[in-house]
């Protein structure tokens, strides 16, 4: 299914004439003082050390334990939201909380060489284990990598042609912040994309995945990491996550305008356009 908002649309307008603010764990506020890390209440300065902590302790065996965890099916996923973004030969491209690459080398494949894609993340050990990938798909010169943090993008305003963030926006301890920065270094005109996981719309199937993400994910996670929280940090994180009205909400309110969503393998992952 494919949603489609603008400022017009009745669930935006609810939203914004109820309160003039999204009610968001993730929200702007400067006020807060603790922000949610998985299921528990951090100091918001913690919170990017415990993520830091995360991706350092997974990095070598993300790529495996995506593949191995989504039964392959993450590809297809990144496949199909790069694609919606409809990027063209000499686009200039940013992946905020690149990771390791994989949105990179799909983008990359469409700009170009006259194009260029950076991978943002503010984890070397991440990035670090993306690049023999990089290597190996001939891509090194049409992708950069640059360590930052999402909330605040080390980048000029109406920079890049297109913008997108695949799993990643999830981790930030001010989500709204990461997504306005994202607004903010948009050529008028470009185009955002967040892929992120959300929850599956059948009930049964729900119910399945819930069993699966909280039982025999954390399980894998232990067994192949040797990390006893590596993988519970995932489905915790993933719950608290915003529904797709939600995001959609959020980023009107940011300014996208429109916006729209599709949803992937029953909801399990949703993929969010914005148009600035
Ligand atoms: C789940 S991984 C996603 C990697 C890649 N985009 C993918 O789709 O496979 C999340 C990434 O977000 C990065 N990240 C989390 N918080 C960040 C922040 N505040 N600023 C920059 N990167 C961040 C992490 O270092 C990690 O590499």
């Amino acid at each position: 299914m494919f949603r489609r908002y603008n400022r017009h649309h009745p669930h935006y307008q609810l939203g914004m004439a109820t309160n003039n603010k999204i009610q968001n764990p993730h929200s702007l506020s400067t006020r807060d003082e603790t922000v949610t890390f998985g299921f528990q209440k951090v100091p918001t300065r913690e919170k990017a050390k415990l993520v830091q902590r995360h991706f350092n302790s997974i990095a070598r065996k993300y790529d495996f334990m995506n593949t191995l965890l989504s039964f392959g099916l993450h590809y297809r996923w990144k496949w199909i939201a790069v694609n919606m973004l409809g990027l063209k030969q000499g686009c200039r491209v940013i992946d905020v909380c690149g990771g390791t690459a994989d949105l990179a080398i799909l983008a990359a494949r469409y700009v170009g060489p006259e194009g260029h894609v950076i991978v943002y993340d503010f984890n070397r050990a991440m990035m670090l284990a993306g690049k023999s990938k990089v290597r190996k798909a001939l891509l090194d010169g049409r992708i950069s990598y640059v360590q930052g943090d999402a909330e605040q993008i080390a980048f000029p305003n109406q920079y890049f042609d297109a913008a997108m963030v695949g799993f990643g926006i999830r981790n930030l301890a001010h989500m709204e912040k990461g997504l306005a920065e994202m607004y903010r270094v948009l050529k008028p005109g470009g185009t955002a994309m967040c892929l992120e996981f959300s929850r599956p719309t059948n009930p049964v199937f729900r119910f399945l995945y819930d069993a699966y993400s909280f039982y025999v994910m954390p399980f894998m996670g232990r067994l192949l990491t040797g990390s006893p929280t590596a993988y519970t940090y995932l489905p915790e994180s993933i719950r608290l996550f915003p529904l797709p009205d939600e995001l959609s909400e959020m980023l009107l309110h940011i300014g996208f305008s429109p916006v729209s969503y599709h949803r992937l393998t029953n909801g399990i992952a949703v993929v969010h356009l914005g148009i600035k």
